[in-house]
């Protein structure tokens, strides 16, 4: 029983501290427009060689063409840049919500978007290709009939694919967050093609050699601008420096950088048949993945004890007898247990800044759904644990001119507590693998970390399943733990 309090307080200690710290120092904060002094940069870091992460050295910084220019921008206008990133398809609504300053992705003005952001002039152009395997003979447009084209959500490639699907007949498209992973479906044969821009797919040629890419040929280029939010005072300024630089031959040098050069990859292992998994090219970025452990356990860590408050508190308020706070505990756990928690992560990611005016940063985002969902599952198997404790107990205690609350906390909800240990600790454990839901928001977590390596080097399965390892360490290492935690209470009976 005194075990059951002392861990009590260390949590609550824990997340104090926890808070405190995060508060202070929080990397990952998605701060927009810091201070007059530094602009906030969103970008999509799946298109090498546009942006994409450098994991050299365990470092994560995103480099590329268009990160070259954007700095060179922000030094002509006298900024500091910050950079954040995001899935393509969420980098207009980043602006909306006021997360950034700008946008740079090799991102084209479209109608639509024209609709919603303010754009540059034209800083690039590119043209469309088909990316296929290599003998497969889809290099035209009309080849594509009958066949699965895959395409990157939110594109301008996912509209050109639609306009083509509306010539070429039996056309079926699928759409996924990130290029690397369209890749990796036409090279599992799930889709046959893919659209990506040239200067893309070139990369993805070099590295996969079992691929090809061809030029669509059409009446339009899709040329990359940057984007603002509307009627931002960044346009004009912006524009000036870019067309200096245009007219000082400095996009072109850049151009030639980033775009003529051969990408930085390992030679991939041939492809041929088989299960052939090479993790020597992940060799040098495991300190990259590794770097997104303290992140997840961190987040783990206060989700679930801020949950267990918050599950206190909910199922406290289920066994008053009060009426309407009963009701409202039961509404409100059946509303966080009947919707998934992807939704409910990216409602709070994207409404709350909407709604409140307070932009959350994603790390913020996930601790207060992690916390809210679990609290809605642990506030029943606490309530099931206090009302194991036997009657007696509490009606002595009552009896003896305890009060209520003092009972409560000092007589029920320790017995409580360890009786519903190992729930707690599944509870953990859903929470420590959830977490990787947060890299869709773009907290550079384990997984994230994953997919970012996979992405640079081409490759999916190799650090994918580095990951899992971490992941299975860690519930190994929390499952042996707690497994000490219950022999030591026991022993303190
Ligand atoms: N140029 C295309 C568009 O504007 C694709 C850009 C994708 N960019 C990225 N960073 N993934 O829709």
């Amino acid at each position: 029983m005194k075990y059951t309090k002392a861990w009590l307080l260390t949590m609550l200690f824990a997340v104090m501290l926890v808070i405190s710290i995060t508060s202070h120092s929080n990397p990952l904060q998605a701060v927009s427009s810091v201070g007059k002094d530094t602009l906030t940069l969103i970008t999509s870091p799946d298109y090498p060689p546009y942006e994409f992460y450098d994991t050299k050295g365990g470092d994560r910084q995103i480099v590329g063409f268009d990160i070259d220019i954007a700095n060179t921008l922000a030094k002509e206008l006298g900024f500091k840049l910050k950079v954040m990133e995001s899935d393509f398809n969420g980098l207009i609504p980043a602006l909306q919500a006021n997360r950034a300053d700008f946008v740079m992705a090799g991102m084209t003005p479209t109608p639509e978007r024209q609709k919603n952001v303010d754009f540059s002039i034209i800083y690039y152009e590119a043209k469309d290709t088909i990316v296929a395997p290599k003998n497969s003979n889809l290099k035209q447009p009309k080849d594509l009939s009958g066949k699965k084209v895959g395409v990157q959500l939110g594109t301008i490639q996912e509209q050109n694919a639609q306009k083509i699907a509306q010539k070429v007949a039996g056309i079926q498209l699928k759409q996924l967050n990130k290029v690397p992973e369209v890749v990796q479906e036409i090279k599992s044969g799930r889709i046959d093609a893919a659209i990506v821009e040239d200067t893309v797919a070139k990369g993805f040629a070099q590295a996969n050699p079992d691929l090809e890419f061809n030029v669509i040929p059409s009446e339009e280029a899709s040329g990359s601008a940057i984007a603002f939010p509307k009627d931002s005072s960044l346009v004009e300024p912006f524009n000036k420096v870019l067309q200096q630089m245009k007219d000082k031959g400095e996009l072109a040098k850049l151009a030639t950088k980033w775009f003529s050069q051969n990408v930085a990859v390992d030679t991939p292992s041939s492809n041929k048949g088989g299960l052939n998994l090479d993790f020597s090219r992940i060799l040098p970025d495991i300190p990259f993945i590794l770097r997104g452990i303290p992140l997840t356990l961190l987040f783990t860590l206060l989700s679930v004890s801020l949950g267990l408050i918050w599950g206190t508190v909910l199922s406290l308020l289920k066994i008053t007898g009060i009426k309407p706070l009963t009701w409202l505990a039961n509404a409100y756990t059946s509303v966080f247990r009947g919707t998934p928690l992807l939704l409910q992560l990216a409602l709070v990611y994207y409404a709350t800044p909407q709604l409140t005016g307070y932009d959350i940063s994603a790390l913020e985002a996930g601790v207060l759904t992690f916390t809210l969902n679990s609290g809605a599952y642990m506030s029943e198997t606490i309530r099931g644990g206090i009302q194991a404790v036997d009657k007696g107990q509490s009606e002595a205690a009552l009896s003896m001119g305890v009060p209520y609350w003092l009972m409560m906390w000092d007589v029920i909800l320790p017995q409580a507590l360890k009786n519903i240990l190992p729930a707690l600790v599944n509870e953990t454990i859903g929470l420590l693998k959830d977490s990787a839901l947060v890299s869709t928001i773009g907290v550079v977590e384990i997984l994230r970390s994953a997919q970012i390596v996979g992405a640079n080097k081409y490759i999916y399965f190799e650090p994918l399943l580095f990951a899992g390892l971490i992941y299975y360490v860690l519930v190994m290492g929390l499952t042996f733990g707690a497994s000490a935690l219950e022999r030591r209470l026991r022993q303190s009976e």
